[in-house]
Protein backbone atom coordinates (compact mmCIF):
# COMPACT_ATOMS: atom_id res chain seq x y z
CA UNK A 1 0.00 0.00 0.00
CA UNK A 2 1.27 3.74 -1.28
CA UNK A 3 1.87 6.53 1.21
CA UNK A 4 -0.98 8.91 0.97
CA UNK A 5 0.56 11.79 -0.70
CA UNK A 6 -1.07 15.09 -2.44
CA UNK A 7 0.31 16.69 -4.84
CA UNK A 8 -1.46 19.83 -6.85
CA UNK A 9 0.57 22.91 -8.77
CA UNK A 10 -0.26 26.29 -10.01
CA UNK A 11 1.04 28.69 -12.35
CA UNK A 12 2.35 31.99 -11.02
CA UNK A 13 0.57 34.23 -14.21
CA UNK A 14 -1.17 36.04 -11.91
CA UNK A 15 -3.69 36.55 -8.92
CA UNK A 16 -6.02 33.80 -7.99
CA UNK A 17 -9.39 34.07 -9.48
CA UNK A 18 -12.84 32.95 -8.20
CA UNK A 19 -12.03 30.16 -10.50
CA UNK A 20 -8.97 28.50 -9.27
CA UNK A 21 -10.62 28.82 -5.85
CA UNK A 22 -13.41 26.85 -5.88
CA UNK A 23 -12.08 24.36 -8.33
CA UNK A 24 -8.84 23.44 -6.52
CA UNK A 25 -7.21 25.74 -3.71
CA UNK A 26 -10.07 25.34 -1.40
CA UNK A 27 -9.58 21.90 -1.84
CA UNK A 28 -6.36 21.61 -1.10
CA UNK A 29 -6.89 23.25 1.73
CA UNK A 30 -8.99 20.50 3.10
CA UNK A 31 -6.58 18.03 2.36
CA UNK A 32 -4.23 18.97 4.61
CA UNK A 33 -6.41 17.60 7.64
CA UNK A 34 -5.95 14.04 5.93
CA UNK A 35 -2.72 13.92 3.51
CA UNK A 36 1.12 14.87 3.02
CA UNK A 37 0.67 17.80 0.72
CA UNK A 38 2.79 19.32 -1.90
CA UNK A 39 1.55 22.54 -3.30
CA UNK A 40 4.24 23.35 -6.42
CA UNK A 41 4.30 27.18 -7.80
CA UNK A 42 4.52 26.11 -11.53
CA UNK A 43 7.33 28.86 -13.14
CA UNK A 44 8.41 26.12 -15.62
CA UNK A 45 4.79 25.80 -16.85
CA UNK A 46 4.44 29.77 -17.11
CA UNK A 47 7.33 30.33 -19.14
CA UNK A 48 5.57 28.25 -22.06
CA UNK A 49 3.77 31.57 -22.67
CA UNK A 50 6.35 34.14 -22.64
CA UNK A 51 6.98 36.07 -19.08
CA UNK A 52 8.88 39.24 -18.27
CA UNK A 53 11.60 37.59 -15.49
CA UNK A 54 10.77 40.50 -13.12
CA UNK A 55 6.96 39.68 -13.47
CA UNK A 56 7.31 35.86 -12.82
CA UNK A 57 9.55 36.58 -10.02
CA UNK A 58 6.68 39.15 -8.65
CA UNK A 59 4.10 36.62 -9.45
CA UNK A 60 5.36 33.57 -7.95
CA UNK A 61 5.64 35.51 -4.40
CA UNK A 62 2.81 36.61 -4.78
CA UNK A 63 0.77 33.23 -5.53
CA UNK A 64 3.01 31.88 -2.12
CA UNK A 65 0.65 34.36 -0.43
CA UNK A 66 -2.28 34.18 -1.74
CA UNK A 67 -2.40 30.36 -1.33
CA UNK A 68 -1.20 30.65 2.32
CA UNK A 69 -3.73 33.49 2.86
CA UNK A 70 -6.66 30.63 1.25
CA UNK A 71 -5.30 28.42 4.37
CA UNK A 72 -2.32 26.74 2.75
CA UNK A 73 -0.16 25.93 6.03
CA UNK A 74 3.38 25.93 4.81
CA UNK A 75 4.07 24.29 8.34
CA UNK A 76 1.89 21.22 7.30
CA UNK A 77 2.32 21.38 3.76
CA UNK A 78 5.42 21.96 1.50
CA UNK A 79 4.84 25.14 -0.24
CA UNK A 80 7.01 25.69 -3.27
CA UNK A 81 8.50 26.95 -6.41
CA UNK A 82 9.23 24.13 -9.26
CA UNK A 83 12.16 25.26 -10.66
CA UNK A 84 13.88 25.80 -7.55
CA UNK A 85 13.61 21.74 -7.17
CA UNK A 86 16.35 20.02 -8.90
CA UNK A 87 14.29 16.75 -10.49
CA UNK A 88 11.33 18.12 -12.31
CA UNK A 89 12.89 19.04 -15.81
CA UNK A 90 15.22 15.50 -15.07
CA UNK A 91 12.30 13.68 -14.98
CA UNK A 92 10.36 15.15 -17.75
CA UNK A 93 13.27 14.25 -19.73
CA UNK A 94 12.96 10.48 -19.10
CA UNK A 95 9.20 10.39 -19.13
CA UNK A 96 9.48 12.32 -22.84
CA UNK A 97 11.23 9.24 -23.88
CA UNK A 98 8.35 7.22 -23.08
CA UNK A 99 5.66 9.21 -24.14
CA UNK A 100 4.33 8.23 -27.76
CA UNK A 101 3.41 11.75 -29.53
CA UNK A 102 0.13 10.07 -30.10
CA UNK A 103 -0.41 10.93 -26.82
CA UNK A 104 0.17 14.71 -26.90
CA UNK A 105 -1.38 15.42 -30.15
CA UNK A 106 -4.82 14.24 -28.33
CA UNK A 107 -4.28 17.06 -25.77
CA UNK A 108 -6.76 19.59 -26.18
CA UNK A 109 -5.50 22.37 -24.23
CA UNK A 110 -1.99 22.48 -26.50
CA UNK A 111 -4.20 22.76 -29.81
CA UNK A 112 -6.12 25.51 -27.79
CA UNK A 113 -3.02 27.47 -26.48
CA UNK A 114 -1.34 27.23 -29.37
CA UNK A 115 -3.94 27.84 -32.05
CA UNK A 116 -4.04 31.38 -30.30
CA UNK A 117 0.01 31.46 -30.82
CA UNK A 118 -0.20 30.65 -34.68
CA UNK A 119 3.35 29.45 -35.43
CA UNK A 120 5.05 30.85 -32.26
CA UNK A 121 3.86 28.03 -29.99
CA UNK A 122 7.18 26.79 -28.62
CA UNK A 123 7.99 23.08 -28.08
CA UNK A 124 7.62 23.56 -24.38
CA UNK A 125 3.69 23.95 -24.79
CA UNK A 126 3.64 20.74 -26.39
CA UNK A 127 5.67 19.44 -24.02
CA UNK A 128 3.64 20.84 -21.04
CA UNK A 129 1.95 17.52 -20.08
CA UNK A 130 4.70 15.97 -19.84
CA UNK A 131 6.82 17.77 -17.08
CA UNK A 132 3.57 18.09 -15.32
CA UNK A 133 3.86 13.90 -14.87
CA UNK A 134 7.04 14.70 -13.70
CA UNK A 135 5.19 17.18 -11.34
CA UNK A 136 3.53 14.40 -9.82
CA UNK A 137 5.77 11.44 -10.40
CA UNK A 138 8.58 13.02 -8.82
CA UNK A 139 7.05 12.64 -5.36
CA UNK A 140 5.47 9.14 -6.15
CA UNK A 141 2.16 11.52 -5.26
CA UNK A 142 -0.99 9.20 -4.83
CA UNK A 143 -3.75 12.35 -5.12
CA UNK A 144 -4.11 15.29 -7.16
CA UNK A 145 -6.80 17.92 -6.47
CA UNK A 146 -7.72 19.63 -9.77
CA UNK A 147 -10.39 21.75 -10.99
CA UNK A 148 -12.42 19.55 -14.44
CA UNK A 149 -9.94 21.03 -16.98
CA UNK A 150 -7.17 19.38 -16.04
CA UNK A 151 -8.23 15.65 -16.24
CA UNK A 152 -7.11 15.00 -19.43
CA UNK A 153 -3.59 16.12 -18.15
CA UNK A 154 -4.24 13.80 -15.33
CA UNK A 155 -5.33 10.83 -17.55
CA UNK A 156 -2.28 11.18 -19.46
CA UNK A 157 0.01 11.39 -16.19
CA UNK A 158 -1.01 7.86 -15.69
CA UNK A 159 -0.61 6.74 -18.84
CA UNK A 160 2.72 7.81 -19.06
CA UNK A 161 3.22 6.14 -14.97
CA UNK A 162 2.05 3.35 -16.54
CA UNK A 163 4.51 2.78 -19.82
CA UNK A 164 7.43 4.05 -17.41
CA UNK A 165 6.81 1.25 -15.24
CA UNK A 166 6.15 -1.44 -18.15
CA UNK A 167 10.11 -0.16 -19.11
CA UNK A 168 11.40 -0.69 -16.03
CA UNK A 169 9.11 -4.40 -15.17
CA UNK A 170 8.06 -3.38 -11.73
CA UNK A 171 5.60 -0.69 -10.09
CA UNK A 172 7.89 1.99 -9.49
CA UNK A 173 5.28 5.05 -9.81
CA UNK A 174 1.73 4.83 -7.83
CA UNK A 175 -0.66 5.71 -10.71
CA UNK A 176 -2.07 8.80 -9.26
CA UNK A 177 -5.79 9.85 -8.97
CA UNK A 178 -7.15 12.78 -10.02
CA UNK A 179 -9.68 14.53 -7.66
CA UNK A 180 -12.29 16.75 -9.38
CA UNK A 181 -14.25 17.48 -5.97
CA UNK A 182 -17.51 18.92 -5.33
CA UNK A 183 -20.27 20.02 -7.36
CA UNK A 184 -18.60 23.16 -8.72
CA UNK A 185 -15.36 22.01 -10.50
CA UNK A 186 -16.01 24.65 -13.50
CA UNK A 187 -16.01 27.75 -13.06
CA UNK A 188 -18.08 30.36 -15.85
CA UNK A 189 -16.78 33.38 -16.89
CA UNK A 190 -19.73 36.13 -15.64
CA UNK A 191 -19.47 37.82 -19.37
CA UNK A 192 -20.37 34.30 -21.05
CA UNK A 193 -21.37 31.34 -18.91
CA UNK A 194 -19.89 29.46 -21.95
CA UNK A 195 -16.26 30.20 -21.33
CA UNK A 196 -14.15 29.29 -18.74
CA UNK A 197 -13.32 31.76 -15.92
CA UNK A 198 -9.55 32.33 -16.88
CA UNK A 199 -6.73 35.12 -15.89
CA UNK A 200 -6.26 34.77 -19.98
CA UNK A 201 -9.53 36.65 -20.78
CA UNK A 202 -9.21 40.19 -21.52
CA UNK A 203 -11.95 41.23 -19.99
CA UNK A 204 -11.75 42.08 -15.71
CA UNK A 205 -15.42 42.04 -15.81
CA UNK A 206 -15.46 37.97 -16.29
CA UNK A 207 -13.51 37.07 -13.27
CA UNK A 208 -13.27 38.10 -9.70
CA UNK A 209 -9.51 38.15 -7.44
CA UNK A 210 -9.16 37.31 -4.30
CA UNK A 211 -7.97 40.83 -4.09
CA UNK A 212 -10.63 42.69 -5.20
CA UNK A 213 -12.75 44.66 -2.44
CA UNK A 214 -15.93 44.63 -1.65
CA UNK A 215 -16.89 47.30 -4.51
CA UNK A 216 -15.27 45.66 -6.81
CA UNK A 217 -17.32 41.92 -6.17
CA UNK A 218 -20.32 44.22 -5.73
CA UNK A 219 -19.77 45.95 -9.44
CA UNK A 220 -18.70 42.67 -11.18
CA UNK A 221 -21.62 40.97 -10.15
CA UNK A 222 -23.92 43.76 -11.30
CA UNK A 223 -22.56 43.87 -14.27
CA UNK A 224 -22.72 39.62 -14.73
CA UNK A 225 -24.24 38.74 -17.70
CA UNK A 226 -27.99 37.41 -16.64
CA UNK A 227 -31.19 36.23 -18.98
CA UNK A 228 -34.87 37.12 -18.77
CA UNK A 229 -36.21 34.28 -17.85
CA UNK A 230 -38.21 34.37 -14.13
CA UNK A 231 -36.62 32.85 -10.93
CA UNK A 232 -33.14 31.13 -10.50
CA UNK A 233 -33.15 27.80 -12.23
CA UNK A 234 -30.19 25.79 -13.44
CA UNK A 235 -30.33 24.46 -17.04
CA UNK A 236 -28.55 23.53 -19.88
CA UNK A 237 -30.02 26.67 -21.45
CA UNK A 238 -29.41 28.92 -18.57
CA UNK A 239 -25.49 29.05 -18.46
CA UNK A 240 -25.38 32.03 -16.69
CA UNK A 241 -28.05 31.36 -13.79
CA UNK A 242 -26.53 28.07 -13.57
CA UNK A 243 -22.92 29.55 -13.12
CA UNK A 244 -23.71 32.38 -10.39
CA UNK A 245 -25.94 29.63 -8.68
CA UNK A 246 -22.91 26.93 -8.45
CA UNK A 247 -20.79 29.78 -7.08
CA UNK A 248 -23.37 30.78 -4.89
CA UNK A 249 -23.54 27.28 -3.26
CA UNK A 250 -19.61 26.62 -3.34
CA UNK A 251 -18.97 29.67 -1.36
CA UNK A 252 -21.83 29.01 1.04
CA UNK A 253 -21.03 24.96 1.13
CA UNK A 254 -24.74 24.29 0.16
CA UNK A 255 -25.61 21.34 -2.50
CA UNK A 256 -26.53 22.96 -5.78
CA UNK A 257 -30.26 21.78 -4.75
CA UNK A 258 -30.21 23.55 -1.68
CA UNK A 259 -29.59 26.82 -3.04
CA UNK A 260 -31.65 26.15 -6.14
CA UNK A 261 -34.31 25.75 -4.13
CA UNK A 262 -33.46 28.95 -1.76
CA UNK A 263 -33.48 31.11 -5.03
CA UNK A 264 -36.01 29.79 -7.17
CA UNK A 265 -38.21 32.74 -6.56
CA UNK A 266 -35.83 35.50 -7.08
CA UNK A 267 -34.95 37.69 -9.76
CA UNK A 268 -31.47 37.80 -10.93
CA UNK A 269 -31.25 41.22 -9.41
CA UNK A 270 -32.31 40.25 -5.80
CA UNK A 271 -30.17 37.02 -6.32
CA UNK A 272 -27.50 39.07 -7.26
CA UNK A 273 -27.40 41.04 -3.80
CA UNK A 274 -27.21 37.76 -1.63
CA UNK A 275 -24.76 36.52 -3.93
CA UNK A 276 -22.37 39.43 -3.44
CA UNK A 277 -22.85 39.43 -0.04
CA UNK A 278 -22.17 35.42 0.26
CA UNK A 279 -19.29 36.06 -1.79
CA UNK A 280 -17.75 39.58 -0.12
CA UNK A 281 -18.28 37.56 3.59
CA UNK A 282 -16.06 34.51 2.30
CA UNK A 283 -13.74 36.29 0.43
CA UNK A 284 -13.01 39.94 2.65
CA UNK A 285 -10.96 38.29 5.62
CA UNK A 286 -9.00 36.24 2.55
CA UNK A 287 -8.16 39.52 0.95
CA UNK A 288 -7.03 41.33 4.15
CA UNK A 289 -4.96 37.70 4.94
CA UNK A 290 -3.54 38.20 1.65
CA UNK A 291 -2.56 42.06 2.26
CA UNK A 292 -0.98 41.70 4.89
CA UNK A 293 1.36 38.20 4.05
CA UNK A 294 2.10 39.87 0.46
CA UNK A 295 3.76 42.57 2.39
CA UNK A 296 6.06 40.44 4.75
CA UNK A 297 8.48 39.12 2.00
CA UNK A 298 10.94 37.95 4.23
CA UNK A 299 8.69 35.65 5.53
CA UNK A 300 7.82 34.61 2.12
CA UNK A 301 11.26 33.78 1.26
CA UNK A 302 12.14 31.87 4.31
CA UNK A 303 8.81 29.20 3.82
CA UNK A 304 9.44 29.06 0.33
CA UNK A 305 12.64 28.09 0.71
CA UNK A 306 11.69 25.63 3.32
CA UNK A 307 9.70 23.97 1.28
CA UNK A 308 11.97 23.85 -1.01
CA UNK A 309 14.28 21.95 1.30
CA UNK A 310 11.78 19.19 2.24
CA UNK A 311 10.63 18.53 -1.44
CA UNK A 312 14.06 18.10 -2.48
CA UNK A 313 14.42 15.38 0.18
CA UNK A 314 11.60 13.53 -1.09
CA UNK A 315 12.21 13.74 -4.72
CA UNK A 316 16.14 13.47 -4.84
CA UNK A 317 15.89 9.42 -3.98
CA UNK A 318 13.53 8.81 -6.22
CA UNK A 319 15.09 10.35 -8.95
CA UNK A 320 18.16 8.98 -8.24
CA UNK A 321 16.08 5.73 -8.54
CA UNK A 322 14.82 6.48 -12.16
CA UNK A 323 18.32 7.17 -13.60
CA UNK A 324 19.38 3.46 -12.17
CA UNK A 325 16.47 1.61 -13.90
CA UNK A 326 16.64 3.66 -17.06
CA UNK A 327 20.55 2.60 -17.11
CA UNK A 328 22.49 5.78 -16.50
CA UNK A 329 25.85 6.17 -14.66
CA UNK A 330 25.47 7.05 -11.18
P1 LIG B 1 -4.28 27.54 -13.54
O1 LIG B 1 -4.74 28.88 -13.12
O2 LIG B 1 -4.67 27.22 -14.96
O3 LIG B 1 -2.84 27.25 -13.21
O4 LIG B 1 -5.14 26.51 -12.68
C1 LIG B 1 -4.90 26.21 -11.33
C2 LIG B 1 -5.99 25.30 -10.78
O5 LIG B 1 -7.26 25.95 -10.83
C3 LIG B 1 -6.15 24.01 -11.59
O6 LIG B 1 -6.43 22.94 -10.71
C4 LIG B 1 -7.35 24.28 -12.46
O7 LIG B 1 -8.06 23.10 -12.78
C5 LIG B 1 -8.20 25.18 -11.56
N1 LIG B 1 -9.03 26.10 -12.36
C6 LIG B 1 -8.60 27.08 -13.20
N2 LIG B 1 -9.64 27.74 -13.75
C7 LIG B 1 -10.77 27.15 -13.25
C8 LIG B 1 -12.17 27.38 -13.44
N3 LIG B 1 -12.63 28.35 -14.23
N4 LIG B 1 -13.04 26.59 -12.77
C9 LIG B 1 -12.58 25.60 -11.94
N5 LIG B 1 -11.28 25.33 -11.72
C10 LIG B 1 -10.38 26.09 -12.37
N1 LIG C 1 -1.44 22.34 -15.59
C1 LIG C 1 -1.98 22.77 -14.33
C2 LIG C 1 -2.92 23.96 -14.57
O1 LIG C 1 -2.77 24.70 -15.50
C3 LIG C 1 -0.92 23.17 -13.36
C4 LIG C 1 -0.05 22.03 -12.95
C5 LIG C 1 1.27 21.85 -13.26
C6 LIG C 1 -0.41 20.92 -12.14
N2 LIG C 1 1.75 20.74 -12.69
C7 LIG C 1 0.76 20.14 -11.99
C8 LIG C 1 -1.59 20.53 -11.54
C9 LIG C 1 0.77 18.94 -11.27
C10 LIG C 1 -1.59 19.33 -10.81
C11 LIG C 1 -0.43 18.55 -10.69
O2 LIG C 1 -3.77 24.17 -13.79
Amino acid sequence: MNHLRVLSGIQPTGGLHLGNYLGAIRHWVAMQDTHECLYCIVDLHAITLSQSPDTLRRHTLEMAAALMACGIDPKRSMLFPQSAVFGHAELAWVLGCHTPLGWLNRMTQFKEKAGKQRDMAVLGLYSYPVLQAADILLYKATHVPVGEDQKQHLELARDIAGAFNRACGEEFFPLPEPLILGETTRVMSLRDGRAKMSKSDPSEYSRIHLDDDADTIALKIRKAKSDMIEGMSISEDRPEAANLLGIYAAITGRTLRQAQEECQAMNFSSFKALLTEALVAHLTPIREKLLAIREDTASLHAILNEGIERAQAIARPHLKEVYRLTGFYA
